[in-house]
């Protein structure tokens, strides 16, 4: 449903994204992670139309961004990371522009924004002005807007960034009623647990490029159970984490000098057969240990200088 391949775009010496590929299927719930500056707001602007790719495709539902702007916008609802100043506007007035602006015809507006202020836990803000919702309740209205024109897709940047985490539990229940009819929905965040609550898939980010994408939990595995595993040698073994790899329960494992680690999902006993395993084969082997890591140090990990899975590097 959306598909990214190849993108880069540059802005003046930062390359913002670095030959970015990304694949949504139809109705998932997407999570694109990564720390602040890694491309998010960038790669989701290319998808809004709002900017063009210096390189590489962009398309959604297999319209090109580039090609056909006017149909993907009608394809996409897009959220984005801030909210600008609407002196002066009531709620419903604002959703009333917005459906305007799409096409809306105006018999159906008022049925319309009634909908969508009930879908957005809003009912009774209708006749409330912008500027006297909460942080809160004008990210939920900023949802309602890109809703509109009951698009199949949502962009929605960085949703959840700064709701208490009451409002954040409403979000996640929106969005999980989005799902259930039938939207695809890409999501971004710098936070791994906030999205990992809510997404099918995730991908993370980092220097605009591609470390790693999956299903949540093949992502968070570790964290959830804190099954991280290390694997000390002698010696130096350049092939152990391709070794690994094919053992069962493992997963995205990276090396930093003589240590390999890897996430792992397995019992104790299925853990005792795994380092046999390895001994057997003649690795050597002279530290084998869990490492004990909340969700925030795993998602450090993963982006942060000292190694990538997946050869991320
Ligand atoms: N209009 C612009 N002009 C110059 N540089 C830009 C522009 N937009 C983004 N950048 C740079 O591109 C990089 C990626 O920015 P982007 O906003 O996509 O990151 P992000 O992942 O959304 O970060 P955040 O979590 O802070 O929102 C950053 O280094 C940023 O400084
Ligand atoms: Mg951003």
């Amino acid at each position: 449903m959306i598909k990214l391949k190849g993108v880069t775009k540059q802005f003046g010496t930062t390359r913002a994204l670095d030959n970015f590929s990304l694949e949504v299927r139809e109705g998932l719930v997407y999570g694109l992670i990564g720390p602040n500056g890694a491309g998010k707001t960038t790669a989701m602007n290319i998808l809004a139309t709002l900017l063009l790719p210096d390189a590489g495709t962009a398309l959604v539902n297999g319209r090109d961004v580039v090609q056909d702007p006017q149909v993907v916008r009608g394809l996409i609802g897009y959220m984005p990371d801030f909210f600008g100043v609407y002196d002066g506007l009531r709620s419903a007035e604002y959703l009333e522009f917005f459906a305007a602006a799409y096409g809306v015809p105006a018999a159906k507006r008022s049925r319309l924004i009634k909908d969508l202020l009930e879908l957005v836990n809003l009912p009774d803000k209708g006749e409330v002005y912008v500027d006297a919702l909460s942080r809160g309740m004008k990210q939920r209205l900023s949802l309602a807007r890109c809703l509109v024109h009951d698009p199949r897709v949502l962009i929605l940047d960085e949703p959840a960034s700064g709701l208490d985490p009451r409002a954040r539990a409403e979000l996640k229940e929106i969005i999980r009623q989005l799902k259930h009819m039938g939207k695809t929905i890409l999501i971004s965040s710098h936070i791994l647990p906030e999205l990992a609550e809510m997404c099918d898939e995730v991908a993370i980010i980092e220097h605009g490029r591609l470390v790693t994408c999956g299903p949540v939990d093949q992502i968070t595995r570790s964290a959830k159970g804190a099954r991280q595993l290390k694997v000390s040698v002698a010696e130096p073994v350049p092939d152990l984490a391709g070794f690994l790899n094919q053992q069962p329960g493992v997963s995205s494992p990276w090396v930093e000098g003589l240590i390999v680690q890897f996430f792992y999902q397995g019992d104790q006993s299925q853990q005792a057969r795994l380092l046999q395993t390895l001994v057997s084969n003649g690795w050597p082997v002279i530290e084998f240990s869990e490492v004990r890591r909340n969700l925030e140090e795993v998602f450090m990990a993963i982006t942060g200088e000292e190694g990538l899975p997946n050869g991320g590097n």
